[in-house]
């Protein structure tokens, strides 16, 4: 049945589903979004939990406070979700799809969680999976790698893909700043919540290069738990020593093929050499590198959350769904390569760099540099700074398989002339993790 107009609800109008409705409503544009859609978008109601709170963007009588109803709404073709959260989100894209009813997402948790299954249940009945804000907010890197990458060999995705984290670090680069007080500054200027734990141990980065993963690679996302190790141990030590030696400490996420079958995903901190297209991406900024076979390099830079940019990247999902449903089409979901085998974080090689803080007494040099030698970690530089209760070493290792640079911490930790363990910390040199 051709359809003369299609019909859009939204669940949620915070910062990015206000930001949306202010997309939808702005007359400035109206031509534009019809043009884009191939036909005329109505949106026939934004289910909130509070319908008395005063928001600007979003007429009261396009409020409810009955998502479930707004779901179930006999006619609706697309429902936008941009509530967050795995509950009740999940239920009302999984009933919306289930109607054949598209789904546009932001909810980034949500799709690393169970992105296969809600992706085959939209294809089983006809309608759209889109969720390009759930990276990189308002930068358009899903849809370049769904479709005008389809068809290359990706040996790599890098990113930069948590604004607070980039935020921190920034902080501590340019103005000297420790983590303690960068972290402060992020949660005073809004960038970091009042429990930073998910940016700042990793998760939400995770969460980012598991998509990433998913569209570059073909790897299924159903909550699987990959590496991850937060900037909440570096210090600014740490920082000063990248800058000594060339390098930047970037929260970084990582997808990338080792060998033919295998593949590692994992986000953590990393030293990258300054001439590195990610080194410059600072503040609050996302970028994401690509390393295509055919391609070469490629790289996405954009504001990576903020109402507005984040909501700019929604609405072209909602255009492309309004468009395909306009042509009763749907986009077939990405094809999960299952000959594909995680490679554990332990088995990788790379350059580390190690930091501790030790007793200032003779001897104490040998003794380190004999447990590294023990577990075969063999040492490219040494440097030794401070005095008394300030005395500290730092070492870059050669290329080191990672559970062996494991072992050398944990032993080192045992040792009686080591104070404490600074930071463990994988170097990135010429490109290569
Ligand atoms: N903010 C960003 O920069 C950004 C960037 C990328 C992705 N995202 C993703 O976008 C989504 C939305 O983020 P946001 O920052 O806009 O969140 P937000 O400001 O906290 O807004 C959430 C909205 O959802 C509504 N809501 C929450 N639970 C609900 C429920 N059970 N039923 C009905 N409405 C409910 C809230 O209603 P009330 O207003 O009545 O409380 C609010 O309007 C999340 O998945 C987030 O991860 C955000």
């Amino acid at each position: 049945m051709n359809k003369s107009v299609i019909r859009v609800g939204i669940i949620g109008a915070g910062n990015v589903g206000g930001a949306l409705v202010a997309l939808l409503r702005d007359p400035t544009r109206r031509e534009a979004l019809l043009d884009a859609a191939t036909g005329p978008i109505e949106l026939v109601g934004v289910a909130v939990r509070d319908v008395a709170k005063r928001r600007k963007d979003v007429p009261n009588d396009l409020l409810t406070s009955d998502a479930a109803g707004l779901v179930g709404l006999d006619g609706l073709d697309i429902l936008v979700e941009l509530a967050g959260g795995l509950k009740p989100a999940r239920g009302y894209i999984e009933t919306a799809l289930r109607h054949g009813v598209s789904v546009v997402t932001a909810n980034k948790a949500l799709m690393a969680e169970c992105g296969t299954e809600l992706a085959q249940l939209a294809h089983q009945n006809g309608a759209d999976l889109f969720y390009e804000a759930a990276v990189g907010g308002g930068v358009p890197i899903l849809r370049a790698l769904r479709t005008s990458l389809a068809g290359e060999r990706i040996d790599r995705v890098m990113g930069i893909v948590n604004g607070t984290t980039n935020f921190i670090l920034s902080k501590m680069t340019s103005e000297g700043s420790d983590y303690a007080s960068a972290l402060k500054e992020a949660q005073a200027l809004g960038y970091a919540e009042a429990d930073p734990s998910a940016d700042v141990e990793g998760y939400d980065a995770a969460a980012k290069v598991q998509i990433l993963s998913s569209l570059a690679f073909g790897t299924a996302l159903q909550g699987e738990e990959i590496f991850r190790q937060g900037i909440n141990g570096v210090r600014s030590v740490d920082v000063d020593f990248a800058h000594r030696s060339g390098y930047v400490i970037k929260l970084l996420g990582i997808a990338e093929r080792v060998g033919e079958s295998g593949i590692s995903r994992r986000a953590h901190p990393a030293m990258i050499p300054v001439d590195h297209p990610l080194a410059s991406v600072n503040g609050a900024m996302n970028a994401v590198f690509v390393e295509g076979v055919r391609s070469g390099p490629l790289m996405w830079l954009g504001q990576g959350a903020g109402g507005e940019p984040t909501a700019t990247a929604v609405l072209g999902d909602l255009l492309d769904a309004a468009r395909n449903r306009f042509s009763g089409r749907h986009d077939v979901p990405f094809t999960v390569d299952t000959s594909l085998q995680s490679v554990p974080y332990g088995e990788l090689e790379s350059v580390f760099y190690i930091s501790i803080d030790v007793l200032d007494r003779p001897g104490v040099l040998a003794a380190v540099a004999g447990i590294f030698g023990d577990n075969g970690v063999s040492i490219q530089s040494m440097e030794q700074s401070g005095f008394g209760d300030e005395a500290r070493l730092a070492f870059l290792t050669h290329m080191a398989v990672a559970d062996r640079a494991n072992a050398t911490v944990k032993a080192l930790a045992q040792h009686p002339s080591v104070d404490r363990i600074g930071a463990c910390i994988r170097v990135i040199d010429g490109g290569r993790a």
